[in-house]
């Protein structure tokens, strides 16, 4: 317990905490949103792959504020104002979310979480994204567009066309684009991870590592394709939270075998080394 308040300590010290406005809130089709949100400070430090913890500042609902991957920097007229979340409308706190106009308050915790590492000489990258889990690989494709020769390919999956988010802004920066989709409605029938086995089966090219963001079993299976190909993997998890600082132990996640015990996908992740997780 007191190793829990202490890193729940240590965490707080390193963090902003704020109430801040919204710059916009619009709907990008279906149930998914696009959140801008003022706090240049934040959007300073922040890195790919982390997350802020977010409620609206007046509602009732939701009691405990929700995590959010950081999509990208709201930049305007050379001015970084904050940062954007991309979301997807699931429950009471996502619908109360999505009901938030420009200039409403809103409250923020972050940044939060690891982020992803860079593997210095990679020459080659690819991004498997599960619907909504392009919102934070996204972020992570315009990072890595600042180094020059670095190519990406990035791998979208979804249950339908409405679900694939991001494609036209991924070529914009270059990047080649594989589509999947459960019901066949746009791009591979299927799920993306066979889309994407398939693809370093015919001898595709190989990266030198995978990131992958998306539900917990399409997490799993790419990690177990990576480990075939003996390729570095990093996924980012997704579980329920309730601090989003280490504190309240409702977001474990299992060691890999023989290292027993758990980790906390909000502080010791929310990306990790596949090999080091059970999933
Ligand atoms: C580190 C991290 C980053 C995330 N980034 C994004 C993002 O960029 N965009 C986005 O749309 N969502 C993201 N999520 C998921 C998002 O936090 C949940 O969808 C949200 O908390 C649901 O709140 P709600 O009140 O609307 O749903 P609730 O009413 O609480 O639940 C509705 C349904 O969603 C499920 N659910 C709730 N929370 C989660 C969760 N954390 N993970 C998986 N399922 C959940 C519940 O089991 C239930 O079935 C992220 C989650 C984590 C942990
Ligand atoms: S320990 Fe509270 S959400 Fe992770």
């Amino acid at each position: 317990m007191k190793r829990n308040v202490f890193k729940g300590l240590k965490f707080l010290m390193g963090l902003f905490q704020k109430q801040v406005t919204v710059i916009h809130n619009v709907n990008v089709g279906s149930v998914y949103y696009k959140l801008g949100i003022f706090y240049p400070e934040l959007a300073q430090v922040v890195k790919p792959g982390q997350f802020v913890m977010i409620r609206p500042s007046h509602a009732s609902i939701p009691l405990l504020r929700r995590p959010f991957s950081v999509h990208k920097l709201v930049i305007e007229r050379g001015k970084t104002l904050g940062i954007e979340l991309l979301y997807k409308v699931v429950g009471k706190g996502t619908k109360a979310m999505s009901e938030m106009k420009a200039e409403d308050d809103i409250d923020v915790l972050g940044p939060l979480g690891n982020g992803f590492s860079c593997l210095q000489k990679a020459n080659s990258v690819f991004l498997v994204a599960g619907g909504v889990g392009v919102a934070a690989l996204y972020c992570l494709a315009v990072h890595l567009g600042k180094y020059k020769g670095v190519i990406q390919t990035v791998f979208l999956g979804g249950c339908s066309a409405s679900d694939i988010l991001c494609e036209k802004e991924f070529q914009a920066l270059g990047i080649e684009v594989h589509i999947s989709t459960e019901d066949a409605s746009v791009g591979k029938a299927g799920l993306v991870t066979t889309a994407f086995e398939k693809f370093l089966e015919a001898g595709g090219e190989r990266p030198d590592i995978i990131y992958a963001c998306g539900p917990q079993a399409m997490m799993k299976a790419v990690g177990v394709i990576a480990g075939a190909y003996d390729i570095p993997c990093q996924v980012s998890l997704e579980s329920e939270m309730a601090c989003g600082f280490g504190v309240c132990l409702g977001c474990a996640v299992k060691r890999a075998k023989g290292e027993g015990g758990y980790f906390h996908v909000c502080s010791d992740g929310p990306v990790f080394d596949f090999k080091k997780v059970e999933l």
